[in-house]
């Protein structure tokens, strides 16, 4: 007696929601049996009630009553006028409501919004990753939950707090897959982030699924520890523009200092191994190149974490312009030709002339052999000869 006063209790307990909201939401598991209570029934027949069903498996709305009609597989009006669903299943989601008139007339109805659910299995995290690369985008794993009903989604947390998609340091690529019998849910979530330069060294991460419906708790993935590790950066290089670095006198060369990460970095630049007192940049244009901006420019990126780091030098060649300066390049080498050319031809007279007076002393000498005049008179000719030959020397080698 006192467990039937217990249940009449119950069923008014429920009755009053009922009536309150004008129908409960009853969320039912998947293949578990679900009694549904026709409020203001009598418990023993004989009774007037009818229940009307309107789900995934009806057409329209329809009619079962204890009389007849029984529906045995899916649904049956129990003695007391409950309404037993033996095995709930997706195509029972829908809308239930019972019409009872008491022994005294009196008209109760009652009405169910029936939803199911199933509990997936354990989520977890598939290929994890074994270890991450600072500023490179790295999978961390692929998150797994098998066999659920609703969807449901697929959370990532880091360090207990969520992982938000950004699309930038934080992505997932999400798919939803549907079994074709059981119309169960298969949820993959793959995650892929990019660790920051000195960020945390041992980051963890988890997957938790967060059911479609209320009240029902997040099932959560062990949390699975990663290494960040955190590789020299790729080396620092200068791109010059003209390609080859080479550029006409007046022209114009940009240089530009490619690093991995641009925004944490101060750059400086090197000519001919000579720091260029600038303004820390990126790019160093060279407007109107002179000649003296011909060399070899390297850039120095200074990261706070790593040190500077020099890149490799470029050569910048200036060239001569076409036209007037290209002739008189020309104009100066023909002019030192023509120097040597005079200084040979000065050396030659000069060999000639100096050749030409030995012959004539020579000759003078054999006149003097042959007939020889008075003494005196020949060493006043010699006396004479003697300052000539160097004086003639001096002259003929100025000369040009
Ligand atoms: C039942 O669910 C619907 C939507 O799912 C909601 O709007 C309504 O408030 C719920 N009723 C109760 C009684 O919880
Ligand atoms: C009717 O019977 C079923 C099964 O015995 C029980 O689960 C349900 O609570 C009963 N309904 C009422 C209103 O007592």
């Amino acid at each position: 007696m006192a467990a039937g006063a217990a249940a009449g209790a119950w069923v008014l307990v429920l009755s009053l929601w009922g009536a309150a909201v004008g129908g409960r939401n009853i969320t039912a598991r998947i293949g578990k049996p679900l009694v549904l209570n026709c409020r203001g029934a009598p418990k023993k027949p004989p009774q007037q009630l009818e229940w009307k069903l309107n789900t995934g498996r009806t057409e329209a709305w329809k009619v079962l009553s204890p009389q007849g009609g029984s529906w045995d597989s899916v649904a049956r009006v129990l003695p007391n006028g409950s309404l037993l669903l033996p095995a709930v299943g997706i195509q029972d989601e829908g809308t239930f409501q019972c019409r009872a008139t008491s022994r005294n007339g009196k008209e109760t109805r009652s009405a169910y919004q029936v939803r199911v659910y199933q509990i997936p299995g354990k989520p977890e995290i598939v290929d994890p990753a074994s270890e991450l690369m600072a500023g490179a985008p790295n999978k961390v794993g692929t998150c797994v939950s098998e066999g659920g009903y609703p969807a449901g989604t697929l959370n990532w947390h880091s360090d207990g707090k969520p992982l938000i998609p950004d699309g930038n340091g934080v992505s997932v690529q999400e798919e939803t897959r549907r079994h074709p019998e059981t119309g169960l849910f298969t949820l993959q979530s793959e995650l892929t982030v990019t660790p920051a330069w000195g960020g945390a060294p041992h980051p963890t991460f988890s997957c938790s699924f967060s059911p479609g419906l209320p009240r029902h708790r997040a099932l959560h993935t062990a949390p699975i520890q990663l290494r960040v590790w955190e590789p020299v950066p790729p080396e620092v290089q200068v791109m010059v523009q003209p390609e080859g670095g080479k550029v006409v006198l007046g022209g114009t060369v940009t240089l530009t200092c490619e690093t991995p990460t641009q925004s944490s970095l101060q750059i400086h630049w090197i000519k001919d191994g000579t720091p260029l007192h600038l303004p820390p940049s990126p790019v160093l244009l060279l407007h109107e190149v002179q000649r003296e901006d011909q060399g070899t420019y390297s850039c120095i990126a200074t990261h706070p974490s790593h040190g500077p780091q020099e890149s490799p030098a470029v050569r910048v060649i200036v060239e001569a312009e076409e036209g007037p300066i290209a002739g008189s390049v020309e104009g100066q080498e023909l002019g030192t030709v023509a120097l040597v050319l005079g200084i040979l031809g000065g050396l030659g007279i000069a060999a000639l002339l100096i050749g030409a007076i030995k012959w004539r002393r020579q000759r003078r000498g054999r006149e003097e052999r042959k007939a020889p005049e008075n003494q005196e008179e020949e060493e006043e000719r010699a006396e004479l000869n003697q300052p000539e030959e160097p004086e003639a020397a001096e002259s003929s080698a100025a000369r040009p």
